[in-house]
């Protein structure tokens, strides 16, 4: 049976209306990154960094899922072979595009953690800094993401998946970012086909074998179609 593992990256979700990270209006553009997306910035200005995620989740709220969601989703439900989806996004957009086996490798805007002892539940819409931690009542809630510094989730999982990929595709990511801009390479060095998809080439764009340029909702959708024979 074949196995195809994608991962994705903001440009997936920039046809919904979600701004990417690193566009030159992009979020990095507005906020200072050490800021929002470190635990430092968190533990100086808990407020600021808890704002900016209840935006960002309000914002995620009243967008859909686009073309190259749905497409990712009917590939899962209709490929004769396993789909595993790995983003680093922080937005709900797979699963509400329908994906099933998906991997939140930076964690996401609909969870909570708790800073001091690491309990995870469903956040509010609204955090506020200094809410209580439902298990250990400390009160160190902060949102669910994982910042720079920090160990992206379910690693050694998507590196049995990586190993295992026939057909390992990157979808609208800059490859700025590791370990996630690594993974072409464990998946080429393990006999994977690669393929990015792409406005333009990426930082690590050299190592695919194959590039489809041009915005994901129609490249995705073809893509979809051709490995399902339509
Ligand atoms: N279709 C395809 N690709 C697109 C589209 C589109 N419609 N729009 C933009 N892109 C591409 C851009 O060309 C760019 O290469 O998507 C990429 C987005 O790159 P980034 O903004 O760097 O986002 P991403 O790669 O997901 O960032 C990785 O960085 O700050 C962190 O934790 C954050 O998960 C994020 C990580």
């Amino acid at each position: 049976m074949s196995k195809i593992v994608i991962l994705t990256g903001a440009g997936i979700s920039a046809e919904s209306g979600i701004e990417t990270f690193r566009a030159e209006d992009g979020l990095w553009a507005q906020h200072r990154v050490e800021d929002v997306a470190t635990p430092e910035g968190f533990m100086r200005d808990p407020e600021l960094v808890v704002n900016f995620y209840n935006a960002r989740r309000a914002q995620a709220a009243e967008v859909s899922p686009n073309a190259a969601h749905k497409a990712l989703a009917q590939l899962e439900a209709e490929y004769d072979g396993e789909v595993v989806v790995i983003t680093q996004n922080v937005d709900d957009l797979h699963e509400r595009g329908g994906t099933q086996t998906l991997y939140h490798m930076h964690g996401h805007l609909k969870g909570a953690l708790c800073a001091s002892c690491g309990h995870r539940w469903p956040a509010p819409m609204v955090m506020q800094a200094g809410d209580t931690c439902p298990s250990c009542k400390a009160p160190a809630a902060r949102p669910d993401i994982v910042w720079f510094g920090e160990m992206p989730y379910d690693m050694e999982r998507l590196f049995d998946h990586l190993a295992q990929a026939d057909i390992f595709a990157a979808i609208g990511t800059s490859g700025n970012v590791y370990p996630a801009a690594g993974f072409v390479a464990e998946a080429r060095s393990n006999g994977a086909h690669t393929i990015e998809f792409n406005l333009e080439e990426s930082a690590v764009g050299n190592q695919f074998a194959e590039h489809r340029t041009g915005p994901a909702s129609q490249t995705v959708r073809k893509w979809v179609d051709e490995l399902l024979g339509k």
